[in-house]
């Protein structure tokens, strides 16, 4: 249900669904809250938001939805087999309601735009359709869902970055958590629908985003993950002076000094934006982890251009040479479009060049799916053929493999600092964690630690994903 990597875009804002004021007799105390998150980190955390928005209203939160009052659904629609799985689940809350008709079932995230009036009107699936930047109507849009109507806010904002929200940790381990550091995107991606479901791109203040660091550190927590659709391009300016602006790499440092045992990691960079400056201030601190998600697409430059990525193969493979001068040992991954339009099979062919220049430690790796709405849509023909598109899958995919197993076996002998994150799925005799370079690593407990602590393991074997060994003394 997880999928780890955000992209990018730009909208077109327009006022929808209708603003109530809050039905201030109705209490809400008590009720029951469960959310279900899809796609990307950015939505897992924007659940964290509606689960604080409500909380607020006095909502507890719940994992099983039958005894909720309330069921969302946050949406992905970045693939289409996202929208599938989503609808699938809405027919089984459906079934669940019709037993307690009190039940509110509403769709929260990057479906509602597109899909807000055949959820609502014509397959009846949902109460209530709320797209990212309406959370803080939830409250109101309830009430009327209450009051025998449907709801429904899909307006997008050029400023809401819910900045003064503290979010309810949902699911969390109490170790690690993700921080919004900005919402939306400007970039262009042909291929790509996040413009139309998250508008434009905004940065949330640094002080706010500080202070939640420094908070959850308090709070015991070890390890953020900075998130935005395109950190690189984070940009801050003090609305009453021109002057003190915060650019990406300036954050990670000021994140990263909230304390030297506060983890820090961000995803997700784009070529074309992330700069030395950002490389030196993960060089100069040893708690900014040395891994960068930087979604290459394809290898060929023609492809490149297609997609509108504003960087050929050379700027990717020079800027993948500065990482490896001013970051020796930082992990690489990337996300891989197969069969994108008009991709020739010599064009493909370079998408494994690169990954054979690159050699990435993880890869997240998808066949070319339409997107409605979409440039590419508008103006190229979806032409490669579905069974070339998953053929060119299994080869990117294959290839990975072996980088992965290479990488991970590089690892073995090695010392690695691991963040403790609890015990492992597999086995409570067993305690789990990430390493700097964010590998999964498996070790035997020891009473000496406890989740939340670092400790050294020596990396003894490793599979094509994980790493295995023992406390090193
Ligand atoms: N088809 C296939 N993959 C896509 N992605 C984004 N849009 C599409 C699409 N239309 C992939 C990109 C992006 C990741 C989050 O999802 O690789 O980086
Ligand atoms: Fe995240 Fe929305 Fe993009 Fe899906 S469509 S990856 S949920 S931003």
């Amino acid at each position: 249900m997880l999928e780890l990597n955000i992209p990018s875009k730009e909208h077109d804002e327009s006022r929808q669904g209708e603003a109530l004021v809050l039905d201030s007799s109705k209490n809400n105390d008590g009720r029951k809250l469960y959310v279900e998150s899809y796609g990307c980190a950015m939505n897992f955390s924007d659940s964290e938001i509606v689960a604080s928005i409500l909380s607020e209203e006095g909502f507890i939160t719940t994992p099983d939805f039958n005894e909720a009052d309330v069921v969302f659904i946050n949406t992905c629609s970045i693939r289409e087999n996202a929208e599938t799985r989503v609808r699938n689940r809405l027919k089984e809350f459906s079934a669940s309601k019709a037993k307690r008709p009190d039940m509110i079932v509403g769709v929260l995230g990057c479906m509602a735009e597109r899909l807000k009036s055949k959820f609502l009107e014509e397959e009846k699936l949902v109460d209530l359709v709320v797209g990212p930047d309406a959370y803080r109507d939830l409250p109101n849009l309830i009430n009327k869902v209450d009051d025998g109507s449907k709801a429904v806010n899909v307006l997008l904002s050029r400023e809401e970055t819910y900045a003064d929200i503290s979010p309810v940790r949902l699911n969390s381990n109490g170790i690690t958590a993700f921080i919004s550091i900005m919402r939306g995107c400007d970039n262009m991606c042909s291929f790509c629908v996040v413009p139309f479901t998250r508008g434009r791109e905004r940065s949330r203040d640094p002080f706010s985003i500080v202070k939640e660091a420094q908070d959850l550190f308090d709070a015991g927590y070890r390890e953020v993950t900075l998130l935005g659709q395109n950190v690189d391009s984070y940009k801050w300016k003090s609305a009453d002076s021109e002057e003190i602006s915060v650019n990406f790499a300036q954050l990670l440092e000021k994140v990263a000094l909230v304390s030297p045992d506060l983890r820090v990691r961000f995803s997700t960079s784009h070529p074309k934006d992330i700069t030395d400056e950002v490389l030196y201030a993960m060089a100069k601190y040893e708690n900014i982890c040395k891994y960068i998600h930087l979604p290459v697409q394809s290898g060929n430059t023609r492809i490149l251009e297609v997609m509108n990525r504003t960087y050929d193969r050379e700027w990717y493979m020079e800027k993948i040479n500065s990482i490896r001068r001013i970051i020796p040992e930082c992990a690489i991954s990337t996300d891989i479009i197969t069969g994108f339009c008009s991709e020739t099979e010599e064009e493909h062919q370079d998408t494994l060049s690169m990954q054979e220049f690159v050699k990435y430690e993880f890869a997240y790796m998808f066949s070319y799916s339409e997107r409605p709405g979409t440039p590419a849509a508008k103006k190229f023909k979806d032409d490669v053929p579905e069974d070339v598109k998953k053929r060119r899958l299994e080869e990117v995919i294959a290839l990975q493999q072996i980088h992965g197993n290479y990488r991970t076996q590089q690892r073995v002998g090695k010392v690695e600092k691991v963040l403790i994150e609890g015990f492992s799925k597999k086995s409570k005799a067993d305690y789990c964690g990430r390493s700097d370079q964010n590998f999964m690593v498996v070790f035997p407990v020891s009473d000496e630690y406890k989740p939340g602590q670092y400790v050294n393991v020596l990396i003894e074997r490793a599979t094509s994903a994980t790493l295995i060994g023992k406390i090193a003394q």
